[in-house]
């Protein structure tokens, strides 16, 4: 069903990319760590995700784990003896907004567990679906620690101050229902069926046109950053741009003309 991508960077060790039409597939590949997101496995991740965005093969991306875990956090033995220093010196985990840059939508098939950077890693994503088995939490502080790759600021913008501070002081986890009546995620899904129906969304999403899904992405989240009225004008000149594109004047005419359109632009 699947063929391997052909990049450039085409060996990875934590990562394994696959093909599904215009979907590109990454599953995170640290079985035996829980998918524990090394440092290592982030740059990969990193360096495939802007390889996709810049490929116009591709139109959409899907990141999972496996049955058992989508991400259980960052490396815990990579910090363990980290001084303040050091973690100051080298950025520790800033790279990792890297993926809040790719323009393509990103969607995240989460079975099992999402912890600490796992879950702040799928809520960078543009959608989140679930397993019936998923489980979400922050739980930094039974570590002596704090969410740090926007675990605390993203949390709260989906679920709520009070939520947030539930789920993030206590570092329990939350379940698949219950990240679905908070709004974390739009649907839940049979562990089996989850990757092959979050790559179903997918496909269509790549089959329209690449600039409209990038600017839809762009202004929905630009909406996390500003507010109403800077966001309706935002929105209007995005609005404006699709004027300048061949695929806006393509789908306004197969609509009049009754036919399906083609869109060309990458
Ligand atoms: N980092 C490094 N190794 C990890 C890991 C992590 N985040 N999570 C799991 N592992 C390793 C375990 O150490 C264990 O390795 P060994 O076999 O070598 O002992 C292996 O994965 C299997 O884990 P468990 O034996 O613990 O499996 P379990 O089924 O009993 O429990 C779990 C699963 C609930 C996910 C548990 O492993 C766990 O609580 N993991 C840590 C979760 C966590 O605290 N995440 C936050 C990390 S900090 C962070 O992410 C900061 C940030 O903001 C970016």
């Amino acid at each position: 069903m699947f063929r391997k991508i052909l990049f450039r960077f085409s060996t990875y060790n934590f990562i394994n990319v696959t093909q599904k039409g215009k979907v590109a597939l990454i599953q995170f590949n640290r079985p035996k760590a829980m998918n524990a997101l090394c440092d290592g496995l982030i740059k990969e991740l990193n360096q495939v995700t802007q390889e996709i965005d810049s490929n116009p093969e591709y139109g959409s991306i899907v990141i999972t784990g496996n049955e058992k875990a989508f991400a259980a956090g960052a490396d815990i033995k990579e910090m363990q003896d980290k001084s303040f220093p050091q973690v100051q010196n080298i950025q520790m985990l800033a790279s990792w907004e890297n993926l809040t840059n790719i323009k393509k939508p990103i969607l995240a098939a989460v079975n099992g567990y999402a912890l600490g950077g796992g879950f702040e890693l799928a809520m960078m994503c543009d959608i989140i679906y679930a397993g019936e088995n998923a489980k979400f939490g922050l739980p930094e502080a039974t570590l002596g620690t704090i969410p740090g790759c926007g675990g605390t600021q993203r949390l709260i913008r989906a679920v709520g101050k009070s939520k947030a501070m539930e789920i993030t002081l206590t570092g329990e986890f939350i379940d698949a229902q219950t990240a679905l009546s908070y709004g974390l995620v739009s649907k839940v899904l049979p562990v089996a069926n989850l990757v092959e129906e979050t790559l179903k969304v997918a496909e269509k999403i790549a089959s329209f046109s690449k600039p409209v899904a990038a600017l839809i992405k762009d202004t929905i989240n630009e909406a996390e950053n500003i507010g109403l009225r800077e966001g309706v004008k935002y929105e209007r000149k995005a609005f404006y741009s699709t004027f300048a594109t061949q695929d806006r004047k393509e789908g306004m005419s197969a609509f009049v003309e009754k036919r399906k359109p083609s869109w060309t632009d990458n």
